[in-house]
């Protein structure tokens, strides 16, 4: 069972990668490979719209996407994860999100079978945990149509300092158990 992790915070020790390291360590504990990559770290442009993915079976961009493609073939499960920004995920995890276009063929049925595991991790300064919900709840319905099945979601309200995260055995614990429903599930 490998797990392949995106961490799109552009702090690799902040809330969400937190989080990220939390869930990885659960699945783990029952016997997963795991790997977290920070796509902020990585050099990733832009869906080009050009439609080759559709044209000739695969992305024509070579950049770093082309590496979590390979991982994410490789991979059984994965997690997404973002700091929320201006009431969304990131632009890091939405460039990879519209590179993920390469996983539909033309008529939008998904290239991946059998589906992939897949958790979606998301912090925000905001203490109300339902404020930005009918914004984030587009990226499970887009892993669906991608072929991720169903999403497990995190979402670490009220995590404003970059290391309120580590304070808060609630979301630490449902981080782990998390990792251990997808390892195991
Ligand atoms: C550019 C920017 C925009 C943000 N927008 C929001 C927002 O709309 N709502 C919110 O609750 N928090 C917002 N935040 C706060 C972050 O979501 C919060 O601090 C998060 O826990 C950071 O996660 P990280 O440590 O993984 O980077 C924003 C932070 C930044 C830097």
């Amino acid at each position: 069972m490998k797990i392949l992790a995106l961490s799109a915070s552009p702090h690799p020790h902040g809330n969400s990668a937190h989080l990220v390291d939390e869930l990885l360590a659960g699945a783990r504990e029952v016997g997963a490979q795991t790997e977290r990559l920070d796509i902020n770290a990585m050099s990733i442009k832009g869906c080009q719209g050009d439609y080759a993915c559709k044209r000739f079976g695969k992305c024509g961009v070579k950049d770093d996407m082309q590496t979590i493609y390979q991982k994410i073939d490789e991979a059984d499960a994965v997690v997404f994860a973002s700091p929320v920004y201006m009431l969304n995920i990131n632009a890091q995890l939405k460039t990879v999100m519209d590179r993920l276009f390469h996983y539909m063929n033309m008529d939008l049925s998904s290239r991946i079978n059998p589906p992939k595991r897949s958790a979606l991790i998301v912090t925000q300064g905001q203490p109300d945990a339902e404020l930005f919900k009918p914004y984030l709840s587009a990226i499970p319905q887009i892993l669906g149509m991608l072929g991720f099945g169903e999403t497990h979601m995190l979402l670490g309200e009220g995590l404003r300092a970059p290391d309120e995260a580590t304070k808060r055995p609630d979301l630490q614990a449902r981080a782990r158990e998390i990792g251990k429903q997808l390892a195991t599930a």
